[in-house]
């Protein structure tokens, strides 16, 4: 039997505010599920004609799956959006780039005609549920990894640092300062009202509000400011908390249709998938392996960077975007790149920030028509790269 490809586009992509993990968190109340589902009902409320009953499939991707975000959290989450008993889901773990894994699986599976409408996306709820919580690494992962710095993912930031001397500590902060600075151009403007769901929450201090800002961005940021930072992975170490993402809670989701089927319903499509790619490097230097992935996606789409109009790359750390950016020929303030700012200023709640990275990107799109293809791309813990292509239908 010989078939062809479907077309798989973004219909929309959504995400909730990014919190801050911990007791002060504007989350610190509120469950990982409860992140999730006034995300799906959005997708759909923001796109009539799409009913639930249309979803064939929820793809949700989580790093830590226990406790709140365990027990298959995807399943789970149509029926906490009453959407009734049948609509499936999966939990999809790829750390890091679960929830950008869990869109190119949905891409896979429209493209491969196994559904037409479905929604993937990615949870992490890092206050509840600590990076590492639970973990029991086999007694040979240190050797097989290399050391056991690359169970640390500031110590593999580190680790960049000491292999490539020429990306400094100066480098990553100044990479940060203007990270926060594009961040607040970005927010000023009004640029994350139109993917932002607010949602109503308990705060820590009992109250109720509605939630629709990011908690983590830090405009004030200085370089003279964050020179003063201590190195909490390494003493005289060039990591801090400022040139780093943070330590987040927060949800994103995208709604994927089959360009057939989003042509006959009559909702009009963001963006089309044009090609995916993983790659894997040594755990220990884990943020080095976006540009392999990257070069690797471009291959099969045939095309090359300069194609690509824009960019957007997951900061897990200044330095790491900096070496992805370096060793792939771009400078490092290429204007293509993280034009809203990136994880440093919004944070990281890791299998959230795949599709929080599509929903930029859609964005960016919308105000950019002259731009034709973009990039989503990630460092993914024990040494992984994850690049989406996609190609901007909002003319
Ligand atoms: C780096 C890290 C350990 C910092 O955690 P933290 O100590 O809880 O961070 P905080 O936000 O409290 O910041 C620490 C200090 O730096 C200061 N700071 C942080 N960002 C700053 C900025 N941009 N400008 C000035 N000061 C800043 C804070 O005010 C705080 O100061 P204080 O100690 O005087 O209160 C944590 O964010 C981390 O682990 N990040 C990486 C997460 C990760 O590995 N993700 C996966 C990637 S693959």
């Amino acid at each position: 039997m010989q078939r062809e490809l479907q077309q798989v586009v973004v219909v929309d992509a959504v995400r909730t505010a990014f919190g801050r993990a911990g007791e002060k968190g504007i989350f610190w109340k509120t469950r990982a599920e409860d992140l999730c589902t006034p995300l799906l009902q959005a997708l759909l409320e923001r796109n009539p004609p799409a009913t639930p009953s249309m979803v064939e499939d929820i793809l949700w991707g989580v790093t830590n799956q226990v406790k709140e975000q365990g027990g298959t959290l995807g399943r789970m989450l149509s029926m906490l959006a009453d959407w009734g008993w049948s609509v499936p889901g999966c939990s999809v773990d790829r750390m890091c780039a679960g929830g950008l894994t869990a869109v190119a699986m949905g891409v896979n599976h429209i493209a491969a005609g196994m559904a037409d409408c479905l929604i993937a996306g990615g949870v992490e709820h890092m206050g509840h549920i600590p990076m590492g919580f639970l973990r029991d690494p086999h007694p040979r992962s240190e050797e097989v990894m290399g050391d056991s710095s690359a169970f640390s993912m500031g110590m593999t930031a580190e680790n960049i640092h000491d292999r490539f001397p020429e990306i400094t500590r100066e480098m990553a902060d100044a990479y940060a300062v203007e990270c926060q600075k594009k961040a607040e151009r970005a927010i000023n403007a009004g640029k994350m009202k139109e993917t932002i769901i607010p949602i109503e929450v308990e705060l820590p201090d009992g109250s109720r509000r509605v939630v629709d800002k990011d908690q983590q961005p830090r405009p004030q940021t200085t370089r003279e400011g964050l020179a003063g930072l201590k190195t909490p992975f390494r003493e005289e170490g060039r990591v801090t908390a400022g040139n780093s993402s943070g330590l987040n809670d927060g949800a994103a989701g995208v709604l994927l249709m089959s360009e057939e089927m989003a042509l006959r319903l009559g909702v009009r499509p963001k963006m089309r998938w044009v090609s995916t790619a993983v790659a894997a490097v040594d755990p220990r230097i884990m943020g080095t392996a976006p540009a392999p992935a990257i070069r690797k996606a471009l291959s099969k789409a045939g095309l090359s960077l300069k194609d690509i109009d824009i960019i957007e790359l997951n900061e897990a750390f200044a330095v790491q975007a900096l070496h992805n950016l370096l060793t792939l020929g771009l400078q490092s303030d290429d204007p293509r790149v993280n034009m809203w700012g990136g994880s440093i200023a919004y944070g990281h709640p890791l299998a959230a920030s795949g599709p929080r990275l599509v929903a930029f990107l859609a964005g960016l799109f919308k105000e950019n028509p002259h731009a034709r293809y973009g990039l989503t791309a990630m460092c993914v813990g024990r040494g992984q790269g994850y690049a989406v292509i996609w190609e901007n239908l909002i003319h």
